[in-house]
């Protein structure tokens, strides 16, 4: 067991993930979350597991991680459910993404290509071999790839799950205690600073998310580089007609906006995600959600009769390579876990199990050492 007092700096599913990890292995942990734990962008996510419609051939780094990731989840979610006894909505149906209008073949075909060309477990589907696997999809839709494994998960329930596996194992959760400066003498972290004053620390993990290079004390060349992406989202609920059950991606280059429909085991169908660059703002605007109701009518007609229940907005944590920061800094025991931009609930299992064997070991994985945060150092 380590004798030391870990503090992390965030209670999203980064966090809470880590610290689930590091209590089970009897380590002492304080979370400060500066509002309430879970409820930033692992509230509002779509909750896709979906290494293959994420990837891109600039980011195979990323695509490795994510499938790594991937193939913990059944262990992951298997643990959480049992510790908790709390569903948490894993769906392993799957995940097609269709072509609707002419442009749209084109960019399905160079997608295929790309996957194939990456060995990814891919199917090319006609428009009525995709409508057999979902009834409600368009007639206009022309042809489809299968991402058998690209799965889902109720990202809010996990986050629930999550506080109470980390509360249940001893863990300290402070809500409403925003960390203001983490704390650095002779280049080691000593703890941090909160409304409450000094806490003493032998390590700390930041994981704020996107505020992640907000936070005082860090010098210059290590404020990590996240910002905030916007996405608004809405949700509807399914009635007869309309009850999908894989996720459904429209292209990824589609004009004005591609989008994707997440139907969960409660009936409700989330549809996501405006991409924005407009820093902390939050707001949601009616031509982000006519976007997102346009998209997903193209792709499910029926979708028109259905009750309208949520509409919200997220700050995705994006990093400048679309990569998260893992790992050591040049801080003594100060440890990054941020930066997880579209893919963080993905990315937890592989996060959680790799940042907690750092902390336990201070030993760097290879699986983790791509993502240091020394590959943005200028020489
Ligand atoms: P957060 O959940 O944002 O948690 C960070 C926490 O840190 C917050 O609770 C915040 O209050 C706290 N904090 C901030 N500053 C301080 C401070 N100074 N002191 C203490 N606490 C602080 N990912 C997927 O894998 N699949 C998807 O389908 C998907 N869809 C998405 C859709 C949208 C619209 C958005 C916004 C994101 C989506 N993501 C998706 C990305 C995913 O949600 C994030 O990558 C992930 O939630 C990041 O988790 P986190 O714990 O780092 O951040
Ligand atoms: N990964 C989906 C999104 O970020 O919108």
């Amino acid at each position: 067991m380590l004798n030391k007092k870990i503090i992390i700096i965030g209670g999203g599913v980064i966090g809470l993930g880590i610290g689930w990890q590091l209590v089970k292995a009897g380590v002492a942990v304080t979370i400060h979350e500066r509002g309430q734990a879970g409820r930033g962008a692992s509230w509002a996510a779509g909750g896709m597991l979906g290494p293959i419609a994420e990837a891109h051939i600039d980011e195979l780094d990323l695509l490795k991680l994510s499938n790594e990731s991937l193939a913990r989840y059944p262990e992951w979610v298997k643990e959480l459910e049992s510790e908790t006894e709390m569903p948490i909505g894993y769906r392993a149906e799957g995940t097609l993404i269709i072509g609707i209008q002419p442009d749209d073949s084109y960019q399905l075909q160079h997608a295929y290509n790309l996957y194939q060309d990456l060995g990814l477990n891919v199917e090319w589907l006609s428009g009525d071999e995709a409508r057999e696997i979902e009834g409600a999809l368009s007639p206009y839709v022309t042809a489809a790839i299968r991402c058998e494994t690209d799965h889902q998960v109720d990202n809010r329930l996990m986050v629930q799950a999550l506080q109470r596996a980390y509360q249940g194992r001893g863990g300290v959760l402070h809500q409403n205690s925003g960390v203001k400066r983490i704390v650095i003498e002779n280049d080691t972290v000593t703890g941090v600073e909160t409304q409450d004053g000094f806490e003493s620390a032998d390590m700390c993990v930041l994981a704020a998310g996107c505020w992640s290079g907000q936070i005082n004390g860090l010098p210059d060349t290590l404020i990590p580089p996240v910002r905030p992406v916007k996405g608004q989202m809405l949700a509807l609920q399914m009635q007869e007609g309309v009850m999908l059950s894989n996720v459904i991606r429209t292209v990824k280059a589609r004009y004005p906006m591609p989008v994707y429909l997440v139907p969960r085991g409660d009936g409700r169908l989330i549809v996501g995600a405006t991409t924005e660059e407009l820093g902390f703002d939050t707001d949601l605007i009616v031509g982000g959600i006519y976007e997102l109701l346009h998209g997903a009518f193209e792709a499910v007609p029926g979708i028109y009769e259905l009750p309208l229940i949520e509409t919200w907005t997220g700050l995705r944590p994006g990093s400048s390579d679309n990569a998260p920061i893992l790992g050591k800094t040049p801080v003594e025991n100060l440890i990054y876990a941020t930066g997880h931009y579209r893919n963080g609930i993905l990315l937890t299992p592989i996060t959680a199990y790799e940042i907690s064997k750092l902390v336990l070991t201070g030993e760097t994985s290879d699986t983790i050492a791509p993502f240091h945060l020394d590959r943005f150092s200028i020489d």
